[in-house]
């Protein structure tokens, strides 16, 4: 189990690399920058054919970071994009940010992504990377609470770390490429599966993110994966 005080420091703590790393770089963890360049190459071009045409449409962004992923859903005319972390100096990059690029249609929200609430309901909710940063008590709470900020026809992407095997948990260990003590919580393609499925969702489809052999399946244990849920 990660202990959540200290997920919670690694997190705070990364806002000092603001201007010292490629701004996607403070929350996606690539800091080399030639597979920064591809891993947002290949992502964009994965994520955004899963996703609909979002020209108009509302996104809720839960773990936002500094909004990497939010201001592509910006940029690609989203009406408005609600982005919800607790990292209270990562929301204020993200909010700057929005000013410099002009964005009035963001609006950062500090808040546990699990204890997140609005009467508001979203078209699309997108989670990237947030699954591995916690346990299994806030994943229920998190995806129990989905529902509520869905209407019919409202779809559920979430990219995030799976593992191959078994269940992979890195528990507070020295990471040389962050220089910093590091944990994160790998699930299984079909713990994925029971989390949403137990809470009323079906799955549309899933894969992982890049092919076999490619450069940024880095570690032999785990993979980066989409699934793309609705409600049942
Ligand atoms: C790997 S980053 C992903 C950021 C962004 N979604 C992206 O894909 O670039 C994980 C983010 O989740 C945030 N986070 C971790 N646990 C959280 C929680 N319980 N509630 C809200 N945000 C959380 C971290 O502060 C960090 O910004």
């Amino acid at each position: 189990m990660l202990d959540p005080i200290k997920v919670k420091k690694f997190w705070d703590s990364r806002s000092r690399t603001f201007q010292s790393v490629a701004f996607e770089s403070i929350a996606n963890l690539e800091q080399n920058p030639e597979n920064l360049e591809i891993k947002i190459r290949d992502e964009n071009s994965k994520v955004f054919a899963w996703l609909p045409n979002l020209c108009n449409k509302s996104v809720l962004d839960l773990g936002a970071g500094v909004g990497q992923w939010t201001f592509r859903f910006a940029e690609r005319q989203a009406r408005k994009i609600t982005a919800v972390e607790f990292s209270e100096n990562l929301a204020e990059i993200g909010r700057n940010e929005a000013v410099r690029r002009d964005f009035p249609n963001i609006e950062f929200v500090v808040s546990p992504a699990e204890k997140f609430e609005t009467t508001e309901k979203y078209d699309v909710i997108f989670i990237s990377g947030l699954f591995v940063y916690l346990n299994d008590d806030q994943a229920e709470m998190l995806v129990s609470n989905l529902k509520k900020f869905m209407d019919e026809n409202s779809i559920i992407l979430v990219r995030d770390g799976s593992s191959i095997v078994s269940r992979y948990e890195i528990n507070n260990k020295f990471s040389e490429h962050l220089q910093a003590d590091y944990s994160a919580t790998y699930r299984t393609r079909e713990e994925y599966l029971q989390l949403f499925n137990s809470a009323g969702f079906k799955l549309i489809q899933d894969e992982n993110m890049f092919a076999e052999g490619h450069p940024l399946n880095k570690y032999p244990e785990t993979r980066l994966r989409l699934f793309l849920f609705n409600k049942i």
